[in-house]
């Protein structure tokens, strides 16, 4: 199907954070203070092939496994096994499949592989802490991984980051990127989180998974269902401009 310029409705900035959110401190300094200037997207931005399925390995969406670097028998990561899964859907609620979904999360002690990330916490050997897939027919993406820990951040004193994992959609064109996180109910720390509360109140709840007995593997891992509007008064809240 050939996508045309009114087939992306205007987002609804009530569900998104503001581009600068002022406790957010490092939006003070890179969030746009003038108004946005709309660029009109041509055929090619949004027709334009942006990935292949072909270059997906089958352990892809395997975060448990496609780290894995201990030798015999092979090592695991460490920490609670869990499933997350859910549905894309765009604001009529229609599956959209084909969807490149990519997540990247710190390992169960809160340590990212970055050389950037410092947190006095161990790295995981057998856990790289990045996955991806891409959704079926119905529009469900599924990964297999570990709950991420919280982290320390510098934004104010005694920060932390509440558990959480990011999330990129890539649609049919390099026009469509989204960029969000997912969250974990019950988190303590979500009260206390400036990115968290710069998504509007009412939108929220939107970014905070839900547990889900249908999606556990028994005797094996918990399971967490995450689904995702991409348009409309159900909208969930992107990172886009930040
Ligand atoms: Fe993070």
């Amino acid at each position: 199907m050939t996508s045309t310029p009114e087939s992306f409705a205007p987002r609804d900035w009530d569900s998104q954070p503001p581009l600068v959110a002022p406790d957010y401190k490092s939006t003070r300094l890179r969030g746009a203070t003038k108004p946005l200037i709309p660029i009109k997207q041509s055929l090619s931005e949004l027709t334009g092939p942006v990935f292949g399925h072909d270059a997906l390995h089958p352990l892809d969406n395997d975060l448990t496994k496609n780290g894995r670097k201990d030798g015999e028998p092979p090592g695991e990561p460490l920490g609670e096994r869990i499933v997350i899964s859910g549905r894309v859907v765009d604001e009529a609620g229609r599956p959209q499949p084909g969807m490149l979904v990519e997540v990247w999360q710190a390992n169960a002690a809160g340590r990212y592989v970055h050389k950037v990330d410092q947190h006095d916490a161990p790295l995981d050997p057998n856990f790289f802490g990045g996955g991806r897939c891409v959704t079926d027919a119905e529009g469900v993406y599924r990964f297999m991984t570990v709950k991420p820990g919280a982290y320390p951040w510098g934004n104010h004193a005694n920060a932390w980051r509440p558990n959480h994992i990011h999330f990129s959609l890539f649609g049919p064109s390099i026009a469509t990127r989204l960029v969000t996180q997912m969250y974990f109910p019950g988190d303590p720390l979500l009260d206390l989180d400036p990115i968290f509360l710069a998504t509007p109140e009412a939108a929220r709840g939107r970014l905070i998974s839900q547990f889900d007995l249908a999606l556990t593997e028994a005797d094996f891992a918990l399971g967490y269902r995450f689904d995702i509007v991409l348009r409309g008064a159900q909208e969930t809240p992107m990172e886009s401009g930040r």
